[in-house]
């Protein structure tokens, strides 16, 4: 008698089993749609696709991850709309793109020679000062989970650019920061903000002369084939932070969630270990290509162009404010 209960129990037990397990692989998967607007051969766009694997493969299916590159969901600005309105649930846009947000202090990145090296965007990006910047997203109701590094910028256009009087009267793409714009007033361009998507085609029409970007975006974009100088002024940085949807992000079932935070953790390291490399390897390509002359500047022209945009940090201060630029300061040992 007690074997036959026992035998009944053992059964029962086996098709709850069952039936979890069933319920578990029937249970539609929980989406996260990641869009971006760079090239998958970017680091940003290889991070994504690395997040996506280590979710998808960790949760074992019960998380999928759609990334959308090179604008294919949304454009700049629509996506940030999309973010907060819950169609799309994880970016990585730049951090020149977070003033239409309302959080404008993070155009601190775009203030020129701010950020020296790599060595310095990381004693901000992992100690205080980056993280009092990722709150301020909080009340947009938007979480900031990591930063990922891009690259060091340089100017292009069809015509030479030693000097930053060569810059002058130039019509230059820059991304939507008020910080960019002052940047290329200080040198007497004429800033034309637009969509990441578009510039390829208004460099090739004419539509602008010239832009920024790290030589990452350059290549992979192909703005090489329509820019015919370069010049290494390195005069300002281009990175992201990762944010989701803090609604979506905080309803998410604890262990998933905590296997998605490890996983960003790990991408975050991935991004971060080839983003120099992928730049340097971009400019090295974009030289092979032969379509664009690369310029490196004297020491003399390296400080012309430091003392013309060297006025931009106190120009800005109204906007960004004196204490998170202060904290640039104090992070990096310029003060
Ligand atoms: C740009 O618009 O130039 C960049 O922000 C694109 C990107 O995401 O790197």
């Amino acid at each position: 008698m007690k074997k036959i209960s026992l035998f009944i129990a053992f059964m029962s037990m086996c098709a709850l089993m069952v039936s979890a397990s069933q319920a578990q692989t029937t249970a539609q998967p929980i989406v996260i749609k990641f869009s971006h607007v760079v090239a998958t051969d970017t680091p940003k766009g290889k991070a994504a696709e690395y997040f996506k694997k280590l979710a998808e493969e960790r949760t074992n299916g019960r998380v999928k991850v759609e990334v959308y590159a090179n604008s294919a969901l949304y454009k700049d600005k629509e996506e940030m709309e999309a973010l907060q309105l819950g169609s799309v649930q994880m970016l990585a846009p730049s951090l020149a793109k977070f003033g239409p947000l309302g959080v404008k202090e993070f155009e601190v990145f775009d203030v020129p020679y701010i950020l020296q090296d790599y060595e310095a965007l990381h004693k901000v990006t992992t100690g205080p000062a980056g993280a009092k910047l990722l709150k301020l997203l909080e009340p947009k109701g938007i979480l900031g989970l990591a930063y990922w590094d891009n690259g060091f910028k340089v100017m292009s256009a069809n015509k030479p650019l030693k000097r930053p009087e060569d810059m002058r009267g130039l019509k230059v793409r820059i991304q939507s920061s008020k910080v960019l714009d002052a940047q290329m007033r200080a040198l007497k361009a004429i800033p034309q903000v637009m969509a990441f998507s578009e510039v390829y085609q208004a460099l090739q029409t004419g539509v602008v002369d010239g832009t920024e970007n790290p030589p990452s975006n350059m290549y992979t974009q192909k703005m090489h084939e329509v820019q015919k100088y370069c010049t290494l002024t390195n005069h300002g940085y281009l990175g992201y932070a990762v944010i989701v949807n803090k609604k979506f992000w905080e309803g998410l079932p604890p262990d998933i969630r905590k296997i998605l935070d490890q996983a960003m953790v790990e991408a975050t390291e991935y991004n971060n270990e080839i983003a120099k490399k992928d730049n340097d390897d971009a400019l090295a390509a974009i030289k092979a290509s032969g379509r664009t002359e690369i310029y490196t500047p004297t020491e003399e022209e390296r400080k012309a162009w430091i003392a013309a945009l060297k006025p931009v940090h106190k120009e800005v201060e109204p906007r960004i404010g004196k204490e998170i630029i202060n904290d640039f300061y104090k992070a990096t040992g310029q003060q």
